[in-house]
């Protein structure tokens, strides 16, 4: 009776990973050779400071954003990198350049398209609710149509091969459009009726990119927005129990978790309509709720988790008429100690554990193993 022996079958299977990794450039990380960012100003990596007239509302050209990595404001709303940057380096991708970025950067290796501010949906479809978006909105739909257009001018008709070999990271998406309705003191009962639309919204996306020929998409949930020391300030509640053991306002990241959980139903059900394309869910808010838990572990001051570093005072140090960027407000001196950078956005080192936790979850489900960075894993 013939057999397959053990170390033969291992054999064999050393023979296909050899034979399916001699098929790509040896440097690149299970064939992903570019990647294409799309979002607002979690992913924005200089996008929003190139759009004339966003500068004073959108404060990331001046310092002290980027003073932590970069040594100079580049446009991320961030002391240093982003998760856009942390997925860059674990595929040995370079830092993405921001699209609008026209100084002859190169794109050979991706583009990202995320721009601060922009909603899930169009402007006419929140303002027809009365919600207001900055003026400069570029929306999910623009922002595809802006990735349609870079292909056509690099690639063309023979885009298929890029796509093939690229990762898209779609978001997160619907963080502005539920911050600009809750600001704009819209009920919960009403926001909560646009998350179907929101959810729709990013599938159609996820379709088009699976059109035009993409095989791997990241799509992020969006952060527990009470954590966040910009809806802490603004949404004041004189009830303890409103808030969590963290200091978190319960309320707002039930309505997060709510789209998170829609979102990932959503793309579990679009990933069987697709078996051969890697639809995976980006678990931001689970993320960020494992670096609050693990704080002290990982170098985060806890009685400061929900203030921000960089803010013009008050009870969670963000201030309004004050913010990170203008001239009289300053940045603590420990970023790495803080989770919350400005109010709405995290420090490089939040960013850095919350993409370790994504990266390490991620790549296995693209069919990339072999990761390098697990420090996540060992510090726990
Ligand atoms: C805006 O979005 C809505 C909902 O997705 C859609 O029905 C409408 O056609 C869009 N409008 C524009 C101008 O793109
Ligand atoms: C917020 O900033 C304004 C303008 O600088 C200042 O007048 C106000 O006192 C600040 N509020 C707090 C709570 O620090």
């Amino acid at each position: 009776m013939a057999s397959i022996s053990l170390p033969n079958f291992s054999f064999f299977l050393l023979l296909i990973t050899l034979s399916f990794y001699s098929s790509c450039d040896a440097l690149t990380k299970c064939c992903i050779t570019s990647l294409f960012q799309l979002g607002d100003s979690i992913a924005d990596a200089g996008n929003v400071i190139r759009i004339p007239g966003a500068s004073l509302l959108a404060r990331a050209y001046g310092p002290p954003y980027g003073e932590t990595f970069f040594n100079k404001p580049t446009g991320r709303f961030s002391d240093g990198r982003i998760i856009a940057d942390y997925i860059a380096s674990s595929l040995n991708l370079p830092f993405l350049n921001a699209y609008l970025d026209k100084s002859g950067v190169s794109f050979s290796q991706g583009v990202n398209f995320a721009v601060a501010g922009a909603t899930a949906m169009n402007t006419s479809f929140l303002a027809e609710r009365n919600v207001g978006v900055v003026p400069y909105n570029v929306p999910l739909p623009t922002q595809l149509e802006w990735l349609k257009s870079h292909l056509q001018s690099t690639c063309g008709i023979h885009c298929k091969p890029t796509l093939r070999n690229s990762l898209i990271v779609l978001g997160e998406f619907g963080g502005v459009d539920y911050w600009n309705s809750f600001s704009q003191n819209k009920a919960e009962t009403e926001i909560r009726t646009y998350v179907p639309f929101i959810i729709d919204g990013i599938l159609n996306a996820v379709r088009e990119l699976i059109q035009l020929g993409s095989t791997r998409i990241l799509v992020p949930g969006v952060f527990p927005f009470g954590c966040l020391s910009a809806y802490l300030t603004r949404f004041p509640d004189t009830n303890p129990n409103a808030y969590d053991q963290y200091g978190c306002l319960r309320s707002y990241n039930r309505f997060a978790t709510y789209h998170n959980i829609e979102l990932k139903r959503a793309l579990e059900n679009i990933q069987c309509e697709f078996p051969h394309i890697n639809i995976v869910y980006g678990d931001y808010y689970g993320a960020f709720r494992t670096i609050f838990r693990f704080a002290p572990w990982l170098g985060f001051n806890p009685s400061t988790l929900v203030s921000a570093c960089c803010g013009g005072g008050g009870r969670y140090n963000f201030n309004f008429s004050a913010g990170c960027g203008s001239p009289s407000v300053s940045a603590c001196p420990n970023p790495a100690q803080y989770v919350n950078w400005d109010g709405l956005h995290l420090t490089d080192e939040a960013y850095r554990r919350i993409s370790n936790i994504i990266i390490n979850n991620m790549l296995p489900k693209f069919g990339c193993y072999g990761f390098g960075d697990s420090s996540v894993l060992s510090s726990y």
